[in-house]
């Protein structure tokens, strides 16, 4: 039988992987958060000072290297190798600097690989740029949440604030602006909305609303 995968795509802090934990765990689905393995590789090359353009040393360490997750309330667990690294892959060097190396061919190609495998092995909702596009074409369910540029900084903003980052709020926008520019503009598998995928505008919604518009769309589908 063929596993239920639910892509859900879109740009960055539009609430996607507040949302997509939920419908998750609604569903009982595993879910895969895959900018987070954008965010670990991009963190180990950071540790050992590699050029974050040396798409040959950074593709080499990410096959050495591995990315896992651990259930966690609220946060899942992440860790690369054998070291945790679910607080470090947020703070802003890494958020600032993560596109560049998600831009890299050869990572996309091995981080794409190890997302297949993940989401062949149970029913699975899986939240990134290139899901619906790329990593799972054949979703059945393609989900695509946009908010306004204002929202979602401010999201971030309120997010960073209770884990002790100050970033004042313009400048919040400011990068949020710029990480989206490269994330739609790059070579490989841009961010876009698939063909088939469902627009979600989550700008003047609640979470809970966001997630039952999203338990619907599952449901008239499965
Ligand atoms: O979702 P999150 O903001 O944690 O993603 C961090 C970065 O990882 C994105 O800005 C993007 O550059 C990259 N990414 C990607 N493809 C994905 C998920 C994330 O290129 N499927």
């Amino acid at each position: 039988k063929q596993n239920i995968q639910v892509a859900i795509d879109g740009p960055a802090s539009a609430g996607k992987s507040t949302v997509a934990k939920l419908v998750a765990k609604r569903f009982n689905y595993v879910y895969c958060d895959t900018g987070a393995m954008y965010r670990a590789i991009t963190l180990k090359a950071m540790h050992n000072n590699v050029d974050l353009t040396d798409e040959a040393t950074i593709v080499k360490m990410l096959k050495q290297t591995q990315i896992s997750f651990t259930p966690g309330n609220p946060v899942q667990h992440v860790f690369v190798d054998d070291t945790e690294v679910t607080e470090a892959i947020r703070q802003p060097e890494i958020t600032n600097s993560v596109s560049t190396v998600a831009s890299l061919a050869g990572v996309r190609k091995e981080l794409v690989n190890r997302q297949r495998e993940i989401a062949n092995q149970s029913n699975i909702v899986m939240d990134g740029r290139d899901i619906g596009t790329a990593v799972l074409p054949q979703a059945p369910v393609k989900i695509y949440l946009i908010a306004s540029v204002s929202e979602r900084a401010e999201r971030r903003y309120k997010e960073n604030i209770q884990k002790g980052i100050n970033t004042p709020l313009a400048q919040l926008k400011k990068e949020i602006e710029i990480r989206d520019q490269k994330d739609s503009t790059r070579k490989v598998s841009p961010l876009t909305k698939a063909q088939d995928a469902v627009e979600v505008d989550t700008t003047s919604m609640s979470i809970d609303q966001v997630v039952d518009e999203i338990t619907k769309i599952i449901n008239q589908t499965i």
